[in-house]
């Protein structure tokens, strides 16, 4: 199913004109594909057939509860990076025995939570981590399920600040040290080996990076099962790319065919479970944000169209020089069509979400941008004091709100003014 398409010149989210959404909601408002969701994450079950393999979510692709839910109801599990996001996932009634908790700085109340919720592991990022964690669960009287995640020094040929397996990274913990840590880990009392993760980075158009991480890691597995380790799963993180313009990613298809096939030729490869830690590659291209041009300005050659929507709602082009489609909600063959650069009504020069965009448009047209299902409301923020976008998933005809749009006096109702 194609999420976003033309109906007679009027972009639609499934059976729903976005128009009308915009006009029951107002902008911006971050509209996401029921279908498109589900079917994203059912084509990672297919492709996994018969074998042991986990997909878990990674929540900070979008952490909205209703994402979560849907989700947690097709059988996902979840990669988590902070207390916060394990109350998102309790609170839908998620199972606390599917989570693997990621990130590098975990704190001990965050640990704690975890432990007291159930997790089914630790990600553990450095041997302080294990001496904390092992500390933590004997105050409890707990076991603590841990897997360590290795930085296997693999270039996923993607953007700087989204690449995370290179050595120079701050994440993992080096491929030369894991054996000691995994041996600091064997003894510590209150620990328990279950595992082997790594995650090299995010929109990774190719296979072979994938590949080249599986294998540091079964390089790893055999080590340890020559000092009698034994683990019960490897996790390949997440990271597979979407199109966002002209990408070709590989299907999850292709990606879990070639990732079973080298399994396949190792010699334990076949009896460990699989586990995956994808975001983007579920919500990305299930999810638009829907804006509405204020004024159009021309500045000598220079044409801008300053939308409702900024880089606080969607920071990537700021931050990330990401590329994001631009598409009009209703398409226009009653006037010529500019380049237009697509900005915001944020006091930065930074304040853009598109560039040199070729669109027909007049003052109040409706755009859509594309893609904005992943990393996009979840990084949202309230500079300059704007209220975050709502959030709407469209199920065939109908919308349901999913966030309301944030009041103004929310944003100001945890300060105080000083004392007079
Ligand atoms: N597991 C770990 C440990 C991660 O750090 C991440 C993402 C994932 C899984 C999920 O990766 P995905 O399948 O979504 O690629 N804000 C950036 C992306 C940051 C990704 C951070 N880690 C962006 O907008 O492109």
């Amino acid at each position: 199913m194609i999420p976003f398409q033309y109906r007679q010149h009027a972009l639609f989210a499934e059976d729903l004109a976005l128009e009308e959404i915009a006009a029951r909601f107002g902008t911006p408002t971050y509209v996401y594909s029921r279908r498109a969701i589900v079917d994203a994450f059912g084509e990672f079950r297919r492709a996994a057939g018969a074998r042991n393999v986990r997909v878990c979510y990674a929540l900070k692709a979008n952490s909205n509860l209703a994402v979560i839910d849907l989700l947690a109801r097709e059988g996902a599990g979840f990669d988590i990076v902070s207390g916060g996001e394990l109350q998102r996932v309790l609170a839908v009634g998620g199972a606390p025995s599917r989570i693997v908790f990621s990130g590098v700085g975990k704190s001990e109340a965050e640990m704690r939570m975890a432990l007291e919720a159930g997790v089914r592991c630790f990600n553990v990022e450095s041997e302080s981590e294990l001496l904390r964690l092992d500390r933590v669960a004997g105050a409890l009287g707990r076991r603590a399920p841990v897997s360590l995640r290795v930085n296997p020094d693999v270039d996923a040929g993607t953007h700087p600040y989204i690449s995370t397996g290179l050595r120079e990274n701050k994440f993992g913990i080096a491929h030369d040290a894991a054996l000691a840590a995994y041996r600091t880990a064997a003894r510590l009392p209150n620990l328990e080996v279950q595992g082997i993760d790594c995650h090299i980075g995010s929109q990774i158009t190719a296979i072979e990076p994938f590949l080249a991480a599986l294998d540091k890691l079964l390089e790893l597995v055999d080590a340890l099962h020559a000092e009698g380790i034994a683990l019960r799963h490897l996790d390949l993180g997440g990271g597979l790319g979407i199109r966002y313009d002209d990408e070709q990613p590989p299907s999850r298809q292709a990606l879990f065919a070639a990732i079973f096939d080298r399994l396949d030729r190792h010699p334990r490869g076949g009896s460990y479970e699989l586990v995956f830690e994808f975001g983007r590659s579920i919500v990305g291209n299930a999810g638009v944000l829907l804006t509405r041009v204020e004024y159009l300005k021309r500045n000598g050659e220079h044409r801008f169209a300053i939308v409702d929507a900024a880089m606080n709602d969607l920071m990537r082009p700021a931050l990330y020089d990401a590329w994001h489609a631009v598409l009009p909600v209703r398409q226009r063959d009653d006037m010529a069509a500019q380049h237009y650069d697509i900005v915001g009504p944020v006091c930065e020069s930074g304040d853009w979400l598109a560039r040199g965009r070729r669109l027909a448009l007049a003052e109040g047209d409706l755009l859509a941008i594309a893609s904005a299902g992943a990393y996009c409301m979840a990084m949202a923020s309230n500079y300059n004091t704007r209220a975050r976008a709502a959030e709407v998933i469209v199920d065939g005809r109908d919308a349901h709100l999913v966030r309301e749009r944030e009041a103004l006096a929310s944003l100001f109702a945890l300060e105080r003014p000083l004392p007079r």
